[in-house]
């Protein structure tokens, strides 16, 4: 077993070992939700054209210390993107989060991705983040789950995720072209249901959120491309 195990990891680098180490050990990574989402005074909406220049004012407040130079057009881009829904957060009628997700198209594995998630420094640490992420995944269509949801990390954001479960995964450098490191988790549709329940005491436009997210999965199949884990 271990001889296997050292041909195996020959040439990896530790972070990469260890996380093959506990794929073995522990099998894919389970979601898990922390605590439950914010306060009532939160209100969880699908992102309107009015809100982009707020959206970019909190990726230029962020982007310094979390994102990578040269992205702000990408934000821009997927904000806009068929493929993408993005929802708001606002606290007391402002919106002070954004967070997006995509559902590439896929034949063997049933993916979303997660995008572009950034809370207004001034509203950090009030649970604005964890309300968008459990939101995104609560409005995931029910063919799409089970599914893996994945995400890269920017900046320093992984220790936020790895608190829903997600852990580090290797992608072939081919499909890697930013260099980003990569974590993943695995979504039951049982999941999908507690991330629902933990947003009742929050005012989320279910319908609407909804009915985006079935769009946005039909134009990514209508326009399937190669996926990066064919
Ligand atoms: C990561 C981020 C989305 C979290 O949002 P948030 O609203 O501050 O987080 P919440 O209030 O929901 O949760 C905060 C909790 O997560 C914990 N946490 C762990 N790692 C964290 C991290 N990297 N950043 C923020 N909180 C983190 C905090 O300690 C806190 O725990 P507590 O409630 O037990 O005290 C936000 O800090 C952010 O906008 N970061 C910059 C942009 C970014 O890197 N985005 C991801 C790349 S796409």
């Amino acid at each position: 077993m271990l001889a296997s195990l050292s041909a195996h990891t020959s040439g990896m680098g530790s972070h990469t070992i260890l996380a093959k180490l506990s794929d073995w050990f522990l099998g894919p990574p389970r979601f898990r939700v922390p605590v439950d989402a914010g306060s009532p005074n939160f209100r969880v909406r699908l992102l309107r054209p009015d809100d982009y220049a707020i959206c970019e004012e909190i990726y230029r407040l962020n982007e310094v210390k979390h994102f990578p130079g040269g992205f702000l057009e990408k934000f821009v881009s997927a904000l806009k993107s068929p493929r993408h829904v993005f929802l708001v957060a606002e606290v007391d009628g402002r919106v002070r989060a954004v967070a997006g997700f995509s559902m590439p198209a896929n034949l063997s594995h049933c993916i979303t991705w997660l995008a572009f998630g950034m809370v207004h420094p001034e509203s950090k640490g009030v649970g604005l983040g964890t309300t968008l992420l459990l939101s995104r995944l609560a409005a995931l269509p029910q063919s799409h789950t089970p599914c893996t949801v994945v995400m890269t990390s920017v900046g320093g954001s992984n220790t936020f995720y790895e608190r829903f479960g997600f852990r580090y995964f290797q992608v072939p450098p081919k499909f890697n072209e930013y260099g980003f490191d990569h974590y993943r988790v695995h979504l039951s549709l049982g999941d999908r249901i507690r991330c629902e329940q933990s947003l009742r005491g929050i005012q989320v436009a279910e319908d609407e959120i909804r009915a985006a997210s079935e769009a946005a999965r039909l134009a990514s199949f209508a326009t399937a491309a190669p996926s990066q884990f064919a």
